[in-house]
């Protein structure tokens, strides 16, 4: 069974900006009962789709602690911590390394690494792995640094291409790249530095580029998490829910709009604790929700 880490979003808000998408004065307190909501929505899709959710204890002063693919890359149960770029997230390490320490305490993990000082690598958020084609994508520029990718690559042992963001709307690789089961990778290329998109058109044949537009990609949908032949996203424009069901996948579309007022969505809203480099069996369709 998938299983993820959620965080309550009890102490969500936008009070600080370190992205473009973040905007202090447009937050308003209503939209903290909204993003419960939205939360327990997305939470309810990916146990429709088969996965179990772990759901850590919200901290005041940290509203992105709701977004956990920034807490740690997670692989055969090895955890690399993250480090933080702004100090506005670096509250969070402690908190994140108390987590994982009573999830190893459990055996949901096995080994924590830390990162050297001085680098800054801000977990899955900006390294992804593709089981389809064994290996790493791993973003950098905005908050990651450059030298994490060495690191990545030697406390894993697998390969890591390293792709540089150009943009600072999308600061994370998650915001702009997402590898599929099937092998597909659906991307915004203009996120991309040109050598970034020719090392993608490189390792991705054109019949796996799914290219988002600008459009999809500002609402947030690149940002997905895939569980098989499912996505589970951000409200999708249709534009690009034909295009995925072109290639058999189905969508399930949750409101996170109180998130993306964060810069941030389904993904990084969550982060894949179970991810294995072993070659996995296909996951079956999710039971109707009735079922549940
Ligand atoms: N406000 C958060 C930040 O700027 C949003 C993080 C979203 N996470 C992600 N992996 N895209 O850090």
């Amino acid at each position: 069974m998938p299983l993820f880490l959620m965080t309550d979003p009890v102490c969500f808000d936008v009070s600080y900006q370190i992205n473009p998408w973040m905007r202090p004065k447009a937050w308003r307190p209503e939209h903290r009962a909204a993003a419960q909501v939205a939360s327990a929505n997305l939470k309810a899709a990916l146990k429709a789709a088969g996965a179990h959710v772990e759901t850590i204890e919200a901290v005041h002063g940290l509203p992105d602690l709701v977004f956990p693919a920034n807490a740690a890359v997670v692989l055969d149960g090895r955890v690399l911590l993250a480090r933080f770029r702004h100090a506005e997230r670096q509250g969070e390490e402690a908190v994140f390394r108390s987590v994982f320490a009573r999830l190893k305490t459990r055996g949901l993990v096995e080994e924590l690494v830390d990162l050297p000082e001085g680098v800054f690598q801000e977990g899955a958020g900006d390294c992804i792995w593709d089981a389809d084609r064994h290996l790493f994508w791993a973003g950098f520029g905005p908050r990651s640094s450059k030298g994490s990718i060495a690191i990545i690559g030697r406390t894993f042992g697998e390969e890591v291409v390293a792709l540089e963001l150009a943009s600072d709307r999308f600061y994370h690789l998650d915001t702009c790249f997402c590898p599929l089961a099937g092998g597909q990778v659906l991307y915004y290329p203009e996120a991309f530095t040109p050598a970034a998109q020719a090392m993608i058109r490189e390792r991705v044949p054109t019949a796996q580029r799914i290219e988002a537009t600008a459009q999809e990609a500002e609402a947030f949908c690149v940002n997905a998490v895939n569980l098989g032949a499912q996505l589970i996203m951000a409200r999708a424009p249709a534009s690009l829910r034909a295009k995925l069901n072109a290639h058999s996948y189905s969508l399930t579309e949750v409101d996170l709009d109180p998130f993306i007022l964060s810069g941030g969505a389904a993904y990084c809203m969550t982060l894949r604790l179970d991810r294995s480099s072993q070659p996995q069996p296909a996951i079956l369709a999710a039971a109707p929700l009735a079922a549940e």
